[in-house]
């Protein structure tokens, strides 16, 4: 029998997750886990780059994170779900892959100027947040993974990672490390309701766990096509942010709301009254699924547990492997 592929993803636990974050990801690793060996990962090491100074909300991040998970279907019993931190190899591959990482190499990472850019009331100068991408190489390669779903920020993140499985390979004379592929999912990356990429740092999100009343007034406030003023001028789907979603969400009658806007016969009022019942019926199953798991952090601190030993046994055999094409073996 063919071996089944293996997939490796992880998120940060660092706010509660957005529709950015189901559309773009987790929806994917949903149905992934069916046909494939799964690995995901609360990567809490990833968290602390960042958030280094107050880690007081770590932990309950990381309940809110796997809940989220849970809600929007992964299971358990399909995939390992495990914590970064709960697995020690992560820090000891990511030690040893510094040895031959060119510093010019995580100086170029797109992500690395940008960050530093958006998050200037915080010093990002630090040896840890410079290692962000090779932390990420590490937690990848340590399961051999052949395939990452991630939305298309992270593409630069998995180039490095090739990059660094093919420059272990070079040196120690092994094939041992596949280079991963990215896994985008159809919506590759949702605007927030302002328009530009939805994402915490714009405060433009709408929350997988946001109660209805509040979808309902995000969705009000979304940004439409500009040049439409009045509700029978004809508007232009392209530059609306709720065409956007109703493409997500609205499956069925998409071009239907194209036409009737184009020709000025829908309000934008209305369309979002549309948009806001759909998403609200969508987000509604996630909800209910949340409340029942919210008291229940025994149940999410076992799994997490069984996840890590699961994780731990294939990142040991790893290791070993590493070791001995390193001469670290006697
Ligand atoms: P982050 O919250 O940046 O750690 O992202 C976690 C995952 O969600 C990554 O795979 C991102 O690529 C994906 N993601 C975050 N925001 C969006 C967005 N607005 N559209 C699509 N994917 C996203
Ligand atoms: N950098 C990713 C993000 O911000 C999170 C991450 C860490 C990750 N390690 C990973 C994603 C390994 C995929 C594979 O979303």
């Amino acid at each position: 029998m063919e071996q089944q592929k293996i997939v490796f993803s992880g998120m940060r636990p660092t706010a509660r997750l957005q529709l950015g974050n189901l559309l773009g990801a987790l929806d994917n690793w949903v149905k992934l886990q069916h046909n494939y060996r799964c690995f995901f990962c609360v990567v809490d090491l990833h968290a602390l780059t960042t958030a280094y100074e107050d880690t007081s909300e770590l932990q309950e991040n990381t309940y809110q994170m796997v809940i989220d998970w849970l809600a929007a279907g992964l299971d358990p019993e399909k995939a390992v779900i495990f914590r970064q931190s709960d697995v020690k190899e992560h820090a000891e591959l990511h030690l040893l892959l510094s040895m031959f990482t060119p510093l010019s190499w995580l100086e170029r990472v797109p992500t690395y100027k940008d960050q530093i850019e958006q998050l200037r009331e915080k010093n990002l100068a630090t040896y840890g947040f410079l290692g962000y991408p090779l932390l990420m190489a590490a937690d990848i390669l340590l399961y051999r993974a052949q395939a990452v779903p991630v939305g298309e920020d992270q593409i630069p993140h998995v180039e490095i990672t090739r990059e660094i499985a093919r420059r272990f390979n070079y040196l120690y004379g092994t094939k041992f490390f596949p280079e991963p592929e990215v896994l985008l999912n159809k919506v590759r990356l949702l605007p927030g309701i302002d328009g530009r990429k939805m994402s915490k740092s714009y405060g433009n999100t709408i929350n997988m766990s946001e109660p209805p009343d509040s979808v309902r007034k995000k969705v009000s406030q979304m940004i439409t096509d500009p040049g439409r003023i009045r509700k029978n001028d004809p508007g232009n789907p392209d530059v609306c942010t709720v065409f956007a979603f109703h493409n997500v969400f609205s499956p069925d009658d998409v071009a239907a709301v194209a036409d009737v806007c184009r020709k000025g016969e829908i309000g934008c009022v209305q369309c979002k009254k549309m948009l806001a019942d759909r998403l609200t019926a969508y987000l509604e199953p996630i909800y209910e699924k949340r409340l029942a798991l919210e008291g229940r952090r025994d149940y999410i601190r076992d799994i997490l547990r069984e996840g890590a030993k699961r994780a731990s046994a294939v990142a040991a055999e790893t290791m070993e492997q590493v070791r001995a094409a390193m001469n670290l073996n006697l």
